[in-house]
């Protein structure tokens, strides 16, 4: 059995899925996101907000007349999906979905079972960029001499520094031609640290009891994912501020957990 199919480890798509108030998750996962919720009261509000961010930063992309889009670490289908939001800012826009986890793809097929003509999903690591750029799907749905958008969302604070993340996501946008957009947040301990260093351990350890540690990283490590491109306004900021002119009131103690930024390649 693959390790992300083991209901007795808590499973970071599933946390995830449950702490927005999905189904697709077991009693390992709620006993993990209820565990959270202890240690980090925001962490629910904060995953709505990231899939809000999410839905800001693709419609922004499709008005800027981006037609494709390639989501690594797609997640378990919830709420408003990337194809969705694309399809409806912009009818017809391609999406491939890559995700590491089988039950994750599983579900995004199921899902997505009356669109393949627009849609398909990859299982595939972002640890191997070069395999997600040559995969028949991709290949089929993208073409790189247009406008791509990459997103990254969620998912580069589960792997280590060791799996070296930024070059897996240089060697995607390097394949993306002038006008192609990357999309990525993620997790950083700088402020946490800073003003809660108790409490940012305890959130560490329920993930660190999950099938993919987390690895929170500076906003120098997390700038260095944007080399080569130009971040957009505002640059790197709270998830809950990229794109909202009316953000949620957050104490500054709870506000720069967790990154976000859209940029472009010139
Ligand atoms: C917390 S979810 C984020 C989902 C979505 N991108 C979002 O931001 O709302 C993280 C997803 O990344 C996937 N993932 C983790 N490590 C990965 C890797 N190395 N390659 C591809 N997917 C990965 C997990 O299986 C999970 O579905």
């Amino acid at each position: 059995m693959s390790p992300n199919l083991d209901v007795g480890v808590p499973n970071i798509a599933r946390i995830y899925d449950a702490m927005l108030g999905g189904k697709d998750n077991f009693a390992v996962d709620r006993e993990a996101a209820d565990r959270l919720l202890e240690v980090e009261p925001m962490s629910a509000m904060y995953a709505r907000q990231h899939r809000a961010y999410i839905g800001r930063a693709v419609r922004m992309l499709a008005e800027r007349g981006v037609r494709q889009f390639l989501d690594v670490g797609t997640g378990l289908p919830t709420m408003d999906n990337v194809h969705q939001i694309a399809h409806r800012h912009a009818p017809g826009s391609h999406v491939v979905y890559v995700d590491n986890d089988p039950a994750v793809c599983a579900h995004a097929r199921a899902l997505l079972a009356d669109d393949p003509g627009t849609v398909a999903v990859i299982q595939e690591d972002l640890r191997n960029p070069e395999r997600i750029l040559d995969h028949r799907d991709t290949r089929r749905l993208i073409d790189f001499a247009e406008p791509v958008g990459i997103l990254a969302t969620g998912v580069l604070h589960f792997i280590p520094d060791a799996d070296d993340p930024h070059r897996a996501i240089s060697v995607l946008t390097e394949a993306m031609c002038s006008g192609g957009h990357l999309v990525v947040s993620h997790i950083t301990d700088e402020e946490a640290r800073r003003t809660r260093p108790a409490d940012n351990k305890s959130g560490l350890e329920v993930f660190a009891r999950s099938n993919a540690p987390m690895r929170p990283r500076n906003r120098v490590d997390i700038e260095r994912f944007l080399d080569g491109l130009e971040p957009q306004d505002p640059g790197l900021v709270c998830i809950t501020r990229w794109g909202e002119d009316d953000p949620p009131a957050i104490s500054d103690d709870l506000r720069d957990v967790w990154l976000a930024a859209v940029a472009r390649k010139p």
